[in-house]
């Protein structure tokens, strides 16, 4: 990416061979997601130029000097929010709010400041510490989780974000409890993994809305049991004809959508929790009504990548995949190839995909 708003292009880049704490991964899968899509467009603000690309997964190549614990060979899915281990959050079991990534999160570089992607000369800057939309990448150790080898790499590609973000709000945040009631606004990638994580915690009812007809009926596909097509059905409604008129017990807001803030708040019941997930715009504000925060006790809070302590959740995740408890291979609708990486954006924009996979297998084209 050189450019907000112009298509990616496939160009040779020079990478350097791992630093200290580092290692280099073939890269096999990366999925396409929205947030990488709010980076074309300027909607989120990254260093240029970049190789986008957090969503992936790999064959470790080579460990730097002091890395501990892989090795080449490893299949490992790739952290977005890699952890330092000592910090304020990591110490106390937050290491997706590790506070030693984000300076490299925001400057688009790897731990300390390390940039290890070059053209002609000039840095290229790393994307969520990753870059994963290329053939190899150089990324911090900590962004390498081991995984099992018999799970297929695409299948682990999209726990790197999507399936960790989705199912890790249901049930990392909300800790959505069994005979519960939940609306899940947006059935992308993100959505479609909240319908999943609500459906393995045991809801009784959960409620998908999204203006895409094929979206919604994915969504009854994997769990859903009702769906609701805006804006001219309200999901509020529907919360609180299964609800006695209380409203849900959970509402999650998975698409970048700012007036979707205050629809989940108002799909909840007293006491409900409404987790916010989708990105808006950049600088983007949202209001709510001061005195029903105080007097109805909800709960209304963020989720950074599904909450997660990447190192243990995401190999149980796959466990779950494997043990035939977490559909994901519904949610890969398509795979292409790097060089149709624009035709995968424009199918997710479209609502053709829940999720498009790039297949790296057998190199970039
Ligand atoms: N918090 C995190 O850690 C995190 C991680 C990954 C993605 N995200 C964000 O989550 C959001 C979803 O990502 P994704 O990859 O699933 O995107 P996506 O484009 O695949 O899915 C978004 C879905 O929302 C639907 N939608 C659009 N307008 C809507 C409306 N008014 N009401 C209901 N649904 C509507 C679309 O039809 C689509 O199905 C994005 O904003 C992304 O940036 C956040
Ligand atoms: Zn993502
Ligand atoms: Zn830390």
């Amino acid at each position: 990416m050189h450019a907000t708003n112009e298509p990616l292009r496939i160009e040779e880049v020079e990478l350097a061979p791992p630093g200290r704490g580092e290692a280099s991964v073939r890269i096999q899968a990366t999925g396409v997601c929205h947030s990488d899509w709010n980076a074309i467009v300027g909607d989120s603000i990254v260093p240029l130029p970049s190789i986008l690309g957090h969503e992936g997964a790999g064959i470790v190549e080579e460990v730097g000097e002091g890395v501990e614990g892989i090795a080449a060979g490893d299949h490992v899915v790739l952290s977005w929010m890699p952890s330092c281990g000592h910090c304020f959050y990591c110490r106390r079991g937050r290491p997706n709010l590790c506070e030693a990534a984000l300076p490299g999160f925001f400057a688009g570089t790897l731990f300390d400041g390390a940039i290890r992607l070059s053209q002609d000369g000039k840095p290229v800057y790393h994307y969520s510490f990753l870059s994963t939309f290329a053939e190899r990448a150089v990324v911090p150790a900590a962004s390498c989780i081991p995984i099992r080898r018999d799970v297929p790499l695409e299948v682990a590609a999209i726990v790197g974000c999507a399936v960790m973000t989705g199912v890790g709000a249901a049930v990392n945040r909300a800790r959505v409890e069994a005979g519960s009631v939940a609306v899940v606004f947006g059935a992308g990638g993100v959505g479609l993994s909240v319908v999943l994580g609500c459906r393995l915690a045991g809801a009784r009812a959960i409620v998908a809305v999204d203006p895409v007809a094929s979206k919604r009926k994915l969504a009854l596909e994997l769990g859903a049991t009702h769906a609701v097509d805006p804006p001219g059905e309200d999901a509020a409604d529907v919360a609180r004809e299964l609800t006695d008129g209380r409203g849900a017990d959970y509402a999650f807001v998975a698409a970048g959508v700012p007036s979707l803030f205050l629809d989940a708040y108002t799909a909840t019941r007293r006491a409900g929790t409404v987790v916010c997930i989708g990105l808006p715009r950049e600088g983007t504000e949202v209001s709510f009504p001061a005195t029903a925060l105080v007097r109805e006790e909800k709960i209304l809070t963020g989720s950074l990548y599904g909450t997660c302590r990447d190192r243990e959740d995401m190999p149980e995740l796959l466990d779950l995949y494997m043990a035939g408890r977490l559909d994901l291979d519904r949610l890969i609708t398509r795979t292409y190839p790097l060089g149709q990486i624009n035709e995968a954006f424009a199918d997710m924009n479209s609502g053709e995909v829940a999720r498009g996979v790039l297949d790296l297998r057998d190199g970039a084209r």
